[in-house]
């Protein structure tokens, strides 16, 4: 290898970003690290994913008489067992979980970690990507045992957030407020390497994504938009894409790339849309906006959103600064 070639591990980077905070403890930083510990050993699970029926003897259980988890049964076990132990959080929730997880220790952390611990499950057995999304909020009442309450804060108190793309490579992708950055796993060392440093979003970008199966349930505004983008572009006569994977977190990180627009509207039926604003839009948008994005619910930015429960749904428009803007212009004009 040339001696010039750096190599930075995520342990590293943390490292290194904590020392522009001198009053920083390290507890945010080991918190991190918990995250990409864990992500490890999800990305060991995925990696295997298709050998479950294979290795399993009856389908129920596996070569060693345990039973078989469904995939998002066991990332979502193995943060709740890395946070439980890390002795730095308050509280967690978690999308499988119908309430969050008080973390009983001696010593309560002084932060809360909402997760969705695998998005795009249904692709799991299409070998499509999958992920996992953190955010990190602060407890708001140290020292005591966290309640559904503290993981319900607004967005725009996230500390930090990421989510770890299981595709071609395992990346983690995070962001405490000094850029975003990414890291994708070298499984040959087992560490996770910087691959792309301070990720900005392009200002304007031609991918959308968006199930667009649904277009007939959507609101007048969001038809005509959608619509406009099959034609070449009004000021540049550039043709759009569109790219739908079903995985958010494979959606994201291409428009985190590529810039352009990644919509899940509400409809008819579900008026608040689909994805979970407190583990999927609001550490998505607090990336997005680091990176020079942005996420808005149709009315207002989605990280001024004030939750009331823990699995809310939320409109969710986000990426490319000036897509979200066109966007915005056809729901000002044509709903309501
Ligand atoms: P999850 O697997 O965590 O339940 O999330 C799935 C989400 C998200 O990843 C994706 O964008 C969306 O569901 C796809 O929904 P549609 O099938 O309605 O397009
Ligand atoms: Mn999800
Ligand atoms: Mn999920």
């Amino acid at each position: 290898m040339r001696a010039d070639v750096q190599l930075t591990t995520i342990e590293r980077h943390i490292m290194e970003t904590q020392k522009k905070y001198p009053e920083a403890r390290g507890h945010l930083s080991k918190l991190l690290m918990d995250v990409a510990f864990a992500a490890k050993v999800i990305s060991r699970d995925v990696r295997k994913a298709g050998l479950v029926g294979v290795l399993g003897l009856t389908g129920e259980s596996n070569v060693q008489g345990e039973q078989v988890q469904k995939l998002d049964e066991l990332a979502n076990d193995v943060l709740v067992n890395v946070f439980n132990n890390s002795g730095l959080l308050a509280a967690m929730a978690s999308e499988e979980l119908a309430a969050s997880v008080p973390v009983t220790k001696l010593t309560l952390g002084e932060y809360v970690v909402n997760f969705d611990p695998l998005d795009g499950s249904s692709n799991i057995d299409a070998n499509i990507s999958i992920g996992t999304i953190f955010s990190v909020l602060r407890m708001p009442r140290p020292g005591d045992q966290g309640k559904d309450e503290d993981l319900m804060q607004p967005g725009y108190r996230q500390v930090a957030a990421g989510y770890v793309i299981h595709g071609s490579s395992t990346m983690l992708v995070y962001s405490s407020g000094d850029g975003v950055h990414g890291f994708t796993l070298d499984p040959g060392v087992g560490e996770f390497l910087l691959s792309h440093p301070d990720i900005r979003i392009p200002d304007k970008g031609y991918i959308y994504s968006v199930n667009e199966a649904y277009y007939d349930a959507w609101s007048e505004g969001v038809r005509q938009y959608i619509s406009s983008l099959k034609k070449p572009d009004a000021q540049t006569g550039k043709r759009y894409s569109l790219r739908y994977i079903g995985s958010m977190v494979a959606d994201m990180h291409r428009t985190m790339l590529y810039g352009g627009a990644f919509l899940y509207p509400p409809d008819k039926t579900n008026p608040n849309g689909k994805l979970r604003l407190l583990y999927e839009a609001s550490p998505m948008a607090f990336l997005c906006e680091q990176a020079g994005g942005a996420a808005v619910d149709g009315r207002r930015r989605i990280l001024e959103v004030e939750p009331t429960s823990l699995h809310q749904r939320v409109p969710f428009f986000i990426g490319s600064k000036q897509n979200i803007e066109e966007l915005m212009s056809f729901i000002r004009k044509y709903d309501k």
